[in-house]
């Protein structure tokens, strides 16, 4: 049975002490100002990707996991150090049980303007449910992952999705005025063909597309190689085809967007393996545990479970917060190739947050 059914509901969020309204932003050693954070609220999913997890993934132990009410006052702190930008992730996060009640609390800092955007990251699989009640706590983007509008292809690759379910939450996340993005992961040989009528299928409905490129994390049953599909090579072909224009918004994460002049949309590239973005970083991710990672592509990392646990006051949590990001890297180190097989890191992203 899951043990989330005896987490007791969401508590008021507790007051942050007096000095956090004045307490200094986070800055790394390379004078970048963390104004992001991604907070992955479970490892689970309902959904086993073939570039994300094994066919036996072995989830963490409920016990191990932040409660609701942990999280809460652990974005309350990132928040009260100059968060401005929060999202919400998994696993996908909207399988935890009561995850409403988190994004009912989070919506405070956004009427107060503490906080300037919530989001999530989702599979789309219970958006039909939430949408509704997401827009309603104040969320107005939403990224949706969809590898494949091709129903046999989509069970392939999510080993167990069912895509009717998934569009049918994007038409409900539409309905609720949420603005969509689209994240494909460009898979060799699988999705391939697909790039282009995704792309023109999402900016005719009014959304964004964003091609990923697979990064070695986590160990699954594919060779990542077989898997790789390098973007640029993805930019050229569509280039043949589409005028494009590159578009100046960085939002301090990887992605590189460009305007698509005859359908007016948005594509973007996010290309760990083959343009490194490291220089421009602001962000950092927190795991359902409580651990803070400086980078997604390096193993440093910081508990912020022991300092939430031991006090009910937010002290420890902030002097773990800066001692963390103290050691922020300069960046990643991906490769791969045939000498580079073996993950960069061995944590799957559905433990980091994706
Ligand atoms: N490489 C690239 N993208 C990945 N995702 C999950 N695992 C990987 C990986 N190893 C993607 C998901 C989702 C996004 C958050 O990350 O498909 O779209
Ligand atoms: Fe689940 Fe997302 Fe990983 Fe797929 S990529 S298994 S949807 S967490």
């Amino acid at each position: 049975m899951n043990e989330h059914c005896t987490l007791p509901d969401v508590a008021k969020s507790t007051p942050a002490p007096a000095k956090d309204d004045r307490a200094p932003a986070l800055i790394d050693p390379f004078g970048r100002k963390i104004t992001y954070i991604r907070v992955s609220v479970t490892d689970r999913c309902d959904f086993r990707c073939v570039y994300c997890m094994s066919e036996d993934m072995e989830f963490l132990p409920k016990r191990d996991l932040l409660s609701l009410e942990e999280l809460n006052r652990l974005c309350g702190a990132f928040i009260a150090r100059g968060t401005r930008k929060l999202r919400i992730t998994g696993g996908e996060p909207l399988v935890r049980r009561n995850i409403m009640s988190l994004f009912r609390n989070l919506s405070q800092h956004l009427a107060t303007g503490a906080l300037e955007e919530l989001t999530l990251t989702t599979n789309g699989s219970q958006l039909a449910q939430f949408a509704h009640e997401l827009a309603d706590c104040g969320v107005r983007r939403v990224n949706v992952s969809l590898d494949t509008r091709d129903p046999e292809k989509f069970h392939a690759i999510t080993r167990r999705g069912d895509l009717d379910q998934v569009l049918a939450g994007i038409d409900a996340a539409q309905k609720a005025g949420l603005s969509i993005k689209l994240n494909m992961v460009a898979l060799k040989g699988v999705n391939e063909d697909e790039i282009i009528p995704m792309m023109t299928w999402a900016h005719g409905r009014g959304m964004d597309l964003t091609m990923i490129e697979v990064m070695p994390l986590g160990a699954i049953e594919t060779e990542r190689l077989d898997q790789y599909l390098a973007l640029d090579v993805v930019r050229a072909k569509i280039a043949e085809r589409f005028s494009l224009t590159d578009l100046a918004d960085r939002t301090g994460g990887p992605a590189r967007y460009v305007r698509i002049e005859e359908t007016g949309g948005r594509l973007g590239f996010i290309t760990p393996l083959s343009h490194n973005f490291c220089e421009s970083c602001n962000r950092v991710r927190v795991t359902c545990t409580g651990t803070l990672y400086m980078c997604l592509g390096q193993e440093d990392a910081a508990d912020l479970r022991a300092p939430l646990r031991a006090s009910s006051t937010d002290e420890l949590l902030h002097a773990a917060l800066e001692e963390a990001i103290s050691r922020k890297p300069k960046g990643h180190d991906f490769v791969i190739d045939r000498g580079h097989q073996a993950p960069a890191v061995p944590r799957h992203m559905s433990v980091t947050g994706g």
